[in-house]
């Protein structure tokens, strides 16, 4: 078993999406003592605080899955200029009941790619609120904001020659910042 285990959040339920395709092709820049593995968030229930006492089987799965992970990476699409409602909701559920958070200390590293010129720069934004408020130390610098673009990925779904060293960088921060950061 690899020494760092990695639970990646994707915040598009899309079959084609974008951003699943870049998580997938991200973490082959990874070095082999990590390794990833895309939680399910479709099957979440829409967070009510009545349920608190009484979470269903999927909600105790995904909190099962973020604490016996050493960080987190979030890959988030833009919807109208934050994050998808998706995404926060598996976020909202993995955080209760009150002083039970899941997330609470877990590194973590925030990506996105999105067809605007501003690649998801203000869903990111909104969601560094969020993870500060829960406690979870992420990586600041670099940033990435992708725009969707032909040969951004190649035919086997790994990053195109022209992007490769950039997103090459951004893990190797991110792999340091886990190490870190993990307890
Ligand atoms: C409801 C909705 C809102 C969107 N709002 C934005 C936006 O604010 N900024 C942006 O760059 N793209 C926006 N888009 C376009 C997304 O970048 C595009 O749909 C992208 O493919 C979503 O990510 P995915 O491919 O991982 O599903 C929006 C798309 C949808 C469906």
């Amino acid at each position: 078993m690899s020494k760092y285990q990695i639970a990646v959040v994707v915040g598009s339920l899309r079959k084609d999406s974008f951003n699943r395709k870049l998580a997938n092709a991200i973490v082959k820049l990874a070095p082999p003592e990590f390794s990833f593995k895309q939680v399910q968030i479709n099957d979440l229930p829409l967070y009510n605080q009545d349920d608190d006492a009484n979470q269903a089987e999927s909600v105790k799965r995904l909190k099962n899955e973020i604490k016996s992970a050493q960080g987190i990476l979030f890959v988030t699409p833009e919807y109208n200029r934050s994050i998808p409602g998706v995404l926060k909701n598996a976020i909202d559920n993995a955080s209760r009941p009150y002083g039970q958070n899941a997330w609470a200390g877990k590194p973590a590293g925030v990506i996105g790619i999105s067809i605007g010129v501003i690649g998801t720069a203000i869903a990111q934004q909104h969601l560094r609120n969020v993870l500060a408020f829960l406690n979870i130390p992420t990586l600041g610098q670099p940033e990435i904001f992708i725009q969707a673009k032909d040969g951004l990925f190649d035919e086997s779904g790994n990053i195109g020659a022209d992007s490769k060293q950039f997103l090459q960088n951004w893990m190797d921060k991110y792999v340091a910042w886990v190490k870190k950061h993990a307890a």
